[in-house]
């Protein structure tokens, strides 16, 4: 899979479909040469040229694609890597030295020309999915500490053409994952998140094809996701005739000191390019995660209906009124029973007790034991909610260590939901976290985990660290995290994590090597799900998407659904479960219960298939989602109206995905096609009247 051409002093990267091919050029930079299609001949891919310099202000240097760009000489565009040696001076001159390549792994060893700065750059080559992972391993070989400012992890460069489209997903809480696309102007656009996690508002996933002229089926789509939860930037430039888009973690009030004899690794960056769309790019990090990103433990298995009892109870939660939930939950066909916050310390608002995880005994005068014993003697597994990173300032923690959190002295600490954040680069701050998280699963049978995260950073000091460290903090308190995560899942390997930051603040795939799932958003308004669920599938698979059937009457925009539209939303993820269950009816029990037992034989077409976004919701009055099990056997289609008008037709459904020879039976209607036929002439979906939906089953006709 990876190559080294001798005469061209190049290395060909190549997947099942795909190369990425860089070289040494003649001046001695390592540069960026080809990615695209997996081309017949060694031959056929470019050398790595250099560029040429124009007028004194073009230097050939600024237009080179350097695989990974020092800042020092003259060099004007977004760089990977800016230092500052102990002398002083800022400028890093990078030379080539060696390189291995051992199985699908190339290593490409390169070194400051006068200081003891190694840079390591890894690229993992995963043939089946098309993709290459890149890593950076930032070495002092010297005993002087070098002061890293700006450390990303990778650029790509993309060939040369007029024009690109971006994609990008950016929201807000109650709406995140929304698709943006936009013709990439001349200068630079900053994809970033400041606030110390993953965010709302941008997330770290980025799509270019040129000239606009890639869909959801066809066409080339160059992409790229980063693994990494807390402060990142993705800097798309167009430049100089170039495009190009450098990513990882965001230089933004970040300092990491490299003492002498250390290494700092950089977040995987993960890169791809699709002959198939956008829905080709997707599958491969679908696939991608469900492989190699999700732990291990968990990982092959499908993902449990659950019921979740923030949206029923809120903050008043006790042993009777769960158990009540629970015994219904269990009757609809739930498997697991989370109870969401409210169980510990003082927490009747969301004003006073976080930190102090300790079940409240007034709630619980027994502890969660008899609570738990009830749901697992109902057929359940028992779940709970914690938010570890945070704190209110009404806490017994608080009160013992107002200092645990970032802060500065001189400086008021500005509240959001009235709480801090813990600083989590403290290492008793994180040993206290990780005991009282340990003996809570310790001490009772939990076996799903709520991680929850609801404010950004403000105010991100921490005053009892050397002057170094300061700026270091971004990047500690997520290594804190994951650490944690990563001990707590070792000593419990039982457990599933979900994370949340209310709702789908912290999705991305760094976070994902340690949580098993995610809470998509705190908006369960299922009309306003699908497109949420649209752009998150851009990049996650279903399998870790998780979405509750909740309210009939919605109450952030107080629009009425019908259940089975609330659920056929909900079945295109992790379905689960967020209503007050006395609020139904024994018919719609009875309804709600068909559903979960439909859901729970098509899940594994669901989680585990290819997924093909047959129409947008962005495309008008109907949209509509697919998914083929891994055999090509099966396949289920979801669709979705918001409203029929003027008597017009609805627009075809074409579908994908299916076996073009093989002939496929639809359950309802009978109807036996060839994947072919489904695919070319479409159906119009059995949808009518307002908010309408409907679930189609395909099954291959064997023999
Ligand atoms: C925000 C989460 O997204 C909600 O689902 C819920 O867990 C609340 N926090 C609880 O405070």
């Amino acid at each position: 899979m990876i190559r080294y051409q001798e005469d061209a002093r190049s290395w060909v990267l190549e997947t099942d479909l795909t190369a990425y091919v860089l070289g040494i050029s003649e001046r001695g930079h390592l540069l960026h040469a080809y990615y695209g299609s997996k081309l017949p001949y060694d031959a056929d891919y470019p050398p790595a040229a250099d560029g040429h310099g124009w007028g004194s202000f073009n230097s050939a240097e600024d237009r080179n694609p350097e695989e990974y760009m020092a800042w020092g000489g003259i060099r004007y565009a977004e760089p990977c890597l800016k230092a500052t040696f102990a002398d002083h001076v800022r400028d890093v001159v990078l030379q080539y030295d060696l390189f291995s390549i051992e199985g699908n792994q190339l290593t490409i060893v390169m070194r400051d020309k006068v200081y003891p700065l190694q840079v390591e750059l890894l690229y993992q080559v995963l043939p089946g999915l098309n993709l290459i992972e890149r890593e950076v391993r930032l070495a002092n070989l010297g005993s002087s500490p070098i002061t890293l400012e700006q450390a990303l992890s990778g650029t790509l460069h993309l060939p040369r053409e007029e024009s690109y489209r971006l994609s990008y997903l950016t929201g807000k809480w109650a709406g995140e994952t929304q698709l943006q696309q936009m013709n990439m102007p001349e200068g630079k656009f900053v994809m970033e998140s400041r606030s110390g996690i993953t965010s709302h508002h941008t997330n770290p996933w980025f799509a270019l094809d040129a000239g606009g002229a890639a869909d959801e089926r066809q066409g080339v789509v160059y992409y790229g996701a980063l693994a990494y939860s807390g402060n990142w930037k993705i800097a798309t430039e167009s430049r100089l005739g170039r495009t190009r888009v450098t990513a990882g973690i965001h230089d933004f009030d970040w300092a990491w000191e490299l003492k002498g004899g250390t290494t700092f690794t950089v977040p995987k960056l993960v890169l791809g390019c699709s002959a198939e769309g956008f829905g080709g790019a997707s599958r491969s990090l679908h696939d991608y995660q469900r492989q190699l990103v999700l732990p291990a433990p968990h990982r092959s298995e499908l993902r449990k209906v659950l019921y979740n009892s923030w949206e029923a109870t809120t903050f008043d939660v006790n042993e009777e009124d769960q158990g009540k939930l629970a015994e219904i939950a269990a009757e609809l066909g739930v498997e697991q029973f989370i109870m969401d916050d409210g169980w510990f310390g003082a927490r009747n608002t969301d004003k006073a007790g976080l930190g102090d995880w300790v079940v409240n005994p007034e709630k619980f005068p027994n502890g969660l034991q008899p609570l738990i014993d009830k749901v697992e003697s109902l057929g359940m597994e028992f779940g709970i909610w914690v938010e570890p990173e945070m704190v209110n300032p009404d806490s017994d923690l608080y009160r013992a260590h107002p200092d645990w959190v970032y802060h500065y002295p001189t400086r008021e600490r500005s509240m959001m939901r009235t709480q801090c954040v813990l600083n989590l680069a403290r290492p008793d701050v994180r040993e206290y976290l990780f005991n009282c998280l340990d003996k809570l699963l310790t001490d009772n049978r939990i076996r799903f985990v709520k991680w929850d995260m609801n404010r950004g950073f403000s105010e991100p000091g921490y005053p009892d660290a050397s002057a170094e460290e300061h700026r270091e903090i971004w990047t500690r308190h997520v290594q804190g995290l994951y650490e944690m995560v990563r001990q707590l899942k070792e000593n419990h390997p039982e457990v599933i994590f979900q994370s949340c930051s209310g709702g789908g603040g912290r999705v991305d795939l760094g976070i994902l090597q340690y949580f098993d799932q995610v809470w998509t958003s705190d908006n369960t308004d299922a009309y306003d799900r699908l497109s949420i669920q649209e752009g998150f599938s851009h990049v996650y698979s279903a399998k870790v998407m998780e979405a509750w059937v909740t309210a009939e009457e919605h109450w952030m925009n107080g629009r009425r659904l019908p259940l089975k539209y609330r659920f056929h939303s909900a079945m295109t993820g992790v379905l689960g479960i967020g209503e007050d269950l006395h609020k139904w009816s024994e018919a719609e029990r009875e309804e709600a219960k068909g559903y979960i037992a439909q859901y729970k034989v098509i899940r594994p077409i669901v989680q585990h298939g290819r997924q093909y976004r047959l129409r947008s919701t962005r495309q008008g009055i109907v949209s509509s989602v697919m998914y083929v099990s891994e055999d090509g056997r099966e396949a289920v289609v979801f669709g979705f109206l918001l409203g029929n008008r003027n008597g017009d037709e609805l627009p075809l459904i074409r579908l994908d995905g299916l076996d073009a020879k093989a002939l496929y039976r639809e359950e309802q209607s009978r109807t036996m096609k060839s994947g072919s036929a489904w695919k070319t002439m479409g159906v119009t979906l059995p949808l009518r009247g307002d908010f309408d939906s409907c679930l189609l089953r395909l099954t291959r006709v064997e023999g």
